[in-house]
Order: C-alpha cells, then sequence, then structure tokens
C-alpha cells in the first residue's frame, strides 16, 4: 500500500512536471508573440502618425513623467533623417564643393594679377580686423572638424583608428565643441558689428554678378572695399553663424529647448546650416589661398599691393585716395580693367 501510495505520488510529481514544461514554452510563446506585437505596434504608429506632437503613455511610478513615453513616431523620424538624409546632405555639401573647386582651379587655374606687383601697398584690415577674423577661423574650423564627427565619424574615423582611439577622440571633439562655441560666436558678432557697413549691397554689386566677378570670364569689375561675392558671404557667415548660435544653444542647454520636439528641431537646423556654411567656406578659403594671387597678404600682413587692389577692389581704392590712406606720388590711378 505504501508503495503504491509513493508511486501514484511520484507518477503525479512527472506528470506535473511534464505539465508545466509543455505549459512555460506555452505561455511564453503568447507573451513575446512576435507577429501579434508588431502588428499592434504597427497600428499604433499608424493611430499616431498624423498628429507630430503625439506619443504613447505607459504608467509609471516614478516622478520624471518623461520616462513614461513609449511611443513617439516623431522621434523615428528624426532618427531616420539623422542617420540617412543627414549624411547624405553633409556628403553632396562637402564632397560637391570640393568637386566644383578642383574642376574650377584645373580650368581657370589661379587667378593672377595682371598689372604684376606695383611694388607699392596699402593697408587692407588693421590688426584688430585680423584678429577678429583668425579668431572666428579656427574656432570654425575645430568646430566644424568635431561636429563632422557626430555626423560621419563613426563611418570614417572609427573603421580608421579604432574603437579606444575614436572614443578619446569623440570626448576631446565633444568638450572643444561645446566650448569654442562660445569664441565662435563672439567673432562674428565682432564681424557683424565692425564690417556691416561695407557690406550693404547695392547696384555696384549686381554689375559686378552680372559682369561674372572677374573670376568667369575676362577683366575685373568695379568693386567697393567688398564685392558681391564677399558681401553674399559675409551674409552667409553672419545669418548663418546667427542660427548656428541659437540653435547650438539649445543643444547645449536642452532643458531650456522646450521639449524634445522642438529640439529635434534644432538640431536638424544646427545639421543643414553646418553644411552650408562649411561649403561656402570651403568656396572661400580656396579663393584667400590658392585660388587667387595676392589675396592672402590680406588678412596675412593685412597689406595688399596697390595694382591687386586696383583690379579687384578699384572703387575701394579710389575712395582711400580721397580719404588720403594712399599716399600721394604714387602710380595714378587706371581704370580696374
Ligand atoms: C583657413 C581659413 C581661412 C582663410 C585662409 C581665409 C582667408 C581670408 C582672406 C584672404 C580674406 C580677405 C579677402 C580680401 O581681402 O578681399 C578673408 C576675408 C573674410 N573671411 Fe576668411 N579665411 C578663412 C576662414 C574664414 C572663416 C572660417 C570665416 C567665417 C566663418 C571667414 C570669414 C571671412 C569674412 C566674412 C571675410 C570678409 C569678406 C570676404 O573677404 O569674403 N574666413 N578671409
Amino acid at each position: 500500500m505504501r508503495f503504491g501510495a509513493v508511486l501514484r505520488l511520484l507518477t503525479a510529481a512527472l506528470l506535473l512536471t511534464f505539465a508545466a514544461a509543455v505549459a512555460v514554452p506555452a505561455l511564453a510563446q503568447q507573451q513575446v508573440n512576435p507577429t501579434a506585437q508588431a502588428v499592434q505596434e504597427r497600428q499604433f504608429l499608424d493611430a499616431l502618425k498624423n498628429n507630430p506632437q503625439a506619443e504613447l503613455q505607459g504608467r509609471i511610478s516614478i516622478p520624471d513623467q518623461r520616462a513614461a513615453t513609449l511611443e513617439r513616431p516623431a522621434g523615428r523620424d528624426w532618427r531616420a533623417f539623422h542617420q540617412g538624409t543627414m549624411l547624405r546632405i553633409t556628403a553632396i555639401g562637402i564632397l560637391g564643393m570640393l568637386a566644383v573647386l578642383v574642376a574650377f582651379y584645373l580650368i581657370r587655374g589661379r587667378v593672377r594679377t595682371e598689372a604684376g606687383p606695383a611694388g607699392r601697398t596699402l593697408t587692407r584690415f588693421n590688426g584688430f580686423e585680423r584678429f577678429m577674423h583668425w579668431l572666428t577661423a579656427a574656432c570654425f574650423i575645430l568646430l566644424a572638424l568635431s561636429g563632422l564627427n557626430v555626423t560621419v565619424g563613426k563611418h570614417l574615423l572609427l573603421p580608421l583608428v579604432g574603437p579606444q582611439a575614436f572614443t578619446n577622440l569623440s570626448v576631446a571633439a565633444k568638450w572643444a565643441h561645446n566650448f569654442l562655441a562660445w569664441p565662435f560666436m563672439l567673432g562674428i558678432a565682432l564681424m557683424f558689428v565692425v564690417w556691416i557697413k561695407d557690406n550693404i549691397p547695392n547696384m555696384v554689386d549686381i554689375r559686378w554678378f552680372l559682369a561674372g566677378g572677374g573670376i568667369v570670364g575676362k577683366g575685373h569689375p568695379p568693386a567697393q572695399r567688398f564685392n558681391g561675392g564677399q558681401k553674399a558671404l559675409f551674409w552667409v557667415v553672419v545669418l548663418g553663424g546667427a542660427a548656428l548660435s541659437v540653435s547650438g544653444f539649445f543643444l547645449i542647454f536642452p532643458a531650456l529647448a522646450g521639449g524634445v520636439l522642438n529640439l529635434q528641431f534644432w538640431n536638424v537646423v544646427h545639421g543643414i546650416v553646418s553644411v552650408l556654411i562649411i561649403a561656402a567656406i570651403l568656396g572661400h578659403i580656396y579663393i584667400g589661398t590658392i585660388g587667387m594671387e595676392g589675396a592672402f597678404d590680406a588678412m596675412g600682413s593685412g597689406e595688399v599691393d596697390l595694382n591687386w587692389a586696383k583690379a579687384h577692389h578699384s572703387l575701394w581704392v579710389e575712395e582711400e585716395m580721397r580719404k588720403g590712406q594712399v599716399a600721394p606720388g604714387g602710380p595714378r590711378l587706371q581704370p580696374a580693367e
């Protein structure tokens, strides 16, 4: 009898174990049924899709209510933009500009001062102007490189230097980016205040553009202290710099942006505007160095050759002569062409 009871107990235990073994996977399968869940998630996303503010909230017991967000379709759109569209915009903007510059150099060559050096110079930029230019330029180059690391670093740099070096470099780049933003903003503000008087567009600039700016075609159309192309760059730098400053400010202080959707907006603005400015500045660096003979002196020593100035900024030279900035007794003014 005793043996029979033990046997019944053992059989029951075995049956129970077997039932549990069969039941647990069945239960688990029900909980993580992938098809059913994906369908439900898609339905949720479809329902939320037409309202960019929409989000699916769960219930939480911690004070930070933002942690309750389960789904926000706008977040997926932003990620797709950041990891796809933004990469393409960056590649097209920067590589496209480099290709244009190489083609331009091969076709047009270096813009020379046809009259040769006059041997007399005049001051184009004073010490303070050069300081603010190089302050802005140095910050901009480091900001551009450290910012580009966020967009393309893991595709270009990571495979080259490996994960450890990439991590160290990216941490340093992030600090550099956050701190150099401030002197950059100062530089842009100084440029705006000091140079705005010479950068108001007028008819001279329209005629300068219509004549090809002395870059396309022959001869140099008359120009004031800054020609039409330089004025365009000035406004790209000032307005683009302002857009980068405002958007960057919210990226540094996200709590002030007024919600994650605003933050996504500023992030998109920051990315697109920086590519536009970087492309414009690549063109500017080209023309300020190898693209045009004599141009670098203007920002290097601050002094330019009189014949260079007459060729590229004839109206400015006339004005400087009237003001007595160019000593009398020098070569007579020739027509700019
Ligand atoms: C290596 C980098 C750079 C070089 C070699 C360079 C060179 C020059 C040169 C030679 C000039 C004087 C042009 C003239 O006399 O007519 C100039 C002017 C100027 N630069 Fe730069 N620059 C650089 C970077 C930058 C950056 C990063 C910015 C702004 C973010 C900038 C903004 C300006 C502006 C607004 C002017 C006055 C308008 C103009 O000449 O286009 N530069 N630069």
